[in-house]
């Protein structure tokens, strides 16, 4: 095929039936639930896809992506295309303050014996609400000597996951971080033509990022969390996956933990066993 057939050939629409298939595949694969409104945009970003693979239809795009061995490599693309990785440091910050001057006390309680909290960041994308946890818990343990503590986070795609263990971000994105914390936690680049900074390694060490899909039979792991953020990203899911997600994190996470979720997310109406304490944050019911 001719480079500009090529070319016309990857702009056609997708029939009916490989959207279907599409959608079906993400579906069962991630939970993601595509509506017939995202048909354009799921076109255009997959067009890029096709692109890169030199593939000339979306029926071979479907090959290619439902291949078994895709799951690692060609599935974290296509999710990547559907979803947004949008996130920022402090983002929601009255979770931040909910965390220190609530959750956190409670959790604590009278402080006596050494305490370990331990959090989950699910669906923690580029790394940035980690290391906002990290950051935080710095400060909350530096002032409550006795306590530690450990943070898991974990997303589907691993091109995400590499940047977050990376831990460099740019000026801009670095801009919500109050200025103590970028001076107690940040490193600029010593090439001045580049204005970048990394997480010091102290913080860095305390995050433990894992691939981790929601829809996998098993989470890989046994322990209990304290605290679980899991915000924007069951918004992907249908009520039915919402539901059944919730109610698996609620095994993940102790009596009396605490789920934040997105400002655009609600709980309202699903069989969980959490009681709403302030906007978008649950308690686990002891
Ligand atoms: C919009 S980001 C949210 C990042 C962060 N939690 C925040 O609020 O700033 C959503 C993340 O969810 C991840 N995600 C989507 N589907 C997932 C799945 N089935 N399992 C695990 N992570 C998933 C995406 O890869 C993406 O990084």
């Amino acid at each position: 095929m001719s480079e500009e057939a090529h070319r016309l050939d990857c702009t056609t629409v997708i029939s009916t039936k490989d959207f279907s298939r599409l959608k079906e595949f993400l579906y069962k694969e991630c939970g993601i639930k595509i509506t017939d409104s995202k048909k354009t945009m799921l076109e255009t970003r997959l067009q890029r896809r096709l692109r890169a693979l030199g593939l000339s239809s979306f029926s071979s795009y479907c090959d290619y992506l439902f291949r078994p061995e895709a799951k690692e490599d060609e599935l974290i693309q296509a999710i990547d295309a559907v979803t947004t990785n949008k996130t920022d440091f402090f983002r929601e910050p009255a979770h931040f303050d909910y965390l220190t001057r609530h959750a956190l006390p409670d959790l604590v309680g009278d402080g006596c014996g050494r305490r370990t909290i331990t959090i989950w960041s699910a669906g923690c994308s580029t790394g940035e609400e980690p290391y906002t946890l990290a950051m935080v818990m710095k400060g909350f343990t530096e002032m409550h000597r006795s306590m530690a503590f450990e943070i898991l986070a974990t997303d589907i795609s691993t091109r995400v996951l590499e940047k977050a263990q990376l831990g460099i971000y740019d000026e801009e994105r670095i801009q919500p971080i109050p200025d103590p914390f970028k001076k107690a936690f940040l490193l600029k680049s010593r090439d001045i033509s580049k204005k970048v900074y990394r997480v010091v390694p102290e913080l860095r060490d305390k995050v433990r990022f894992r691939r981790l899909n929601f829809m996998d039979g098993d989470f890989g792991f046994r322990e209990e969390m304290d605290v679980i953020f899991c915000r924007n990203v069951i918004i992907y899911f249908d009520k039915q996956t919402q539901e059944r997600l919730l109610n698996r994190f609620c095994a993940h996470l102790s009596d009396e933990g605490y789920l934040f979720v997105g400002h655009s997310e609600t709980l309202l109406g699903m069989d969980v066993p959490l009681v709403q304490v302030a906007p978008t944050i649950y308690r686990k019911r002891a």
